[in-house]
């Protein structure tokens, strides 16, 4: 087996607020340095089943943006196990541009062959994933952020006795298969909110046909867009670093931990709630978004 469940607990931290209720987070971005956070358990089955069949030739192929947390793991997940992988890169214009961008850099030096495409001929995920399936038969194609059944079978690993005692379980939610697994596998009182990254209208439906189950709702959590960072996000992350010595990336983690606040601040939580967030990881997005920042002469993340 490739990835192994946890050896070690994966800890829990209080983050300690002055109000009746408890907030902590859960710090699955230590499980691995390379493969961090939700990403390690998307990929557990997929990864792991995949290479109990033995495939002859095996070949893993993804999808994902420029600074795509996904297609950085999958890139060290080949690198790990000696696989070539294939990374299908939203945006032709990298083309001449990846050396620039760190996540590139990054699988790039794992070995994993980049193939830019056009937003049109991305957005057609579908047919290319067709053809590649044709292409290369024995290959593994993992779709966009990892999220498949196999993935929210592996977001089950997050959850284990330590997570049953919190009455809100919160996660920022991409491509809906974190969500969906704690969803499905939480305890049958608790309530799962979902901090939206994503402007996509058609994440509940997803959401609900991978969980079947109504526990969870979803909090706009966009702050102007999927991947735009403001000078709040930015101010907000470097306060909780500093305040909590926690590290938060702009796209994912930023984002929910600081509506979470709001929402606390709001009065949305009942009093003596227990409210555990999960790290999710993504932190290598940090330096690629600090050398966009950097060109726009803005605050950079610390
Ligand atoms: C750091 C981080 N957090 C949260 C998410 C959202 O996960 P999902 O795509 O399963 O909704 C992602 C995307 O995979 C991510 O990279």
């Amino acid at each position: 087996m490739l990835l192994q469940p946890p050896t070690q607990k994966i800890p829990i931290q209080e983050i300690p607020i002055s109000k009746n209720i408890k907030l902590f987070i859960k710090r699955e971005d230590l499980i691995h340095p390379q493969i961090s956070g939700n990403k390690y358990w998307k990929l557990f089955f997929n990864v792991n089943n995949y290479l109990s069949e033995n495939p002859k030739n095996p070949y893993i192929i993804t999808f994902g943006g420029a600074f795509s947390n996904h297609v950085s793991a999958v890139s060290a997940v080949g690198n790990l196990a000696g696989i070539p992988t294939l990374g299908i890169i939203r945006g032709e214009e990298l083309q001449e541009k990846w050396r620039d961008n760190p996540t590139l850099v990054f699988a790039k030096r794992n070995g994993m062959n980049l193939k830019f495409v056009s937003r049109e001929e991305y957005r057609h995920k579908e047919k290319l994933t067709e053809f590649l399936q044709k292409e290369f038969p024995e290959a593994l194609i993992v779709p966009e952020g990892g999220t498949n059944e196999d993935a929210v079978a592996g977001i089950k690993m997050m959850l284990n006795n330590d997570t049953k005692d919190f009455d809100y379980l919160c996660t920022a939610v991409g491509t809906g298969g974190t969500i969906a697994g704690i969803s499905k596998f939480c305890e049958e009182n608790q309530k799962v909110i979902g901090f939206k990254v994503v402007d996509d209208d058609s994440l509940e439906n997803k959401i609900g046909e991978l969980t079947l189950k109504q526990n969870f709702h979803l909090i706009d959590s966009c702050f102007g867009g999927y991947g735009k960072i403001k000078d709040e996000n930015i101010r907000f992350i470097n306060d909780f670093k500093d305040k909590y010595g926690i590290p938060l990336e702009p796209i994912y983690t930023g984002k929910m931990m600081q509506k979470v606040f709001e929402l606390i601040d709001e009065g949305f939580f009942p009093e003596d709630s227990r409210i555990l967030c999960f790290h999710t990881g993504g932190l290598q997005g940090i330096e690629g978004a600090n050398l966009l920042l950097q060109k726009q002469n803005r605050n950079l993340i610390i």
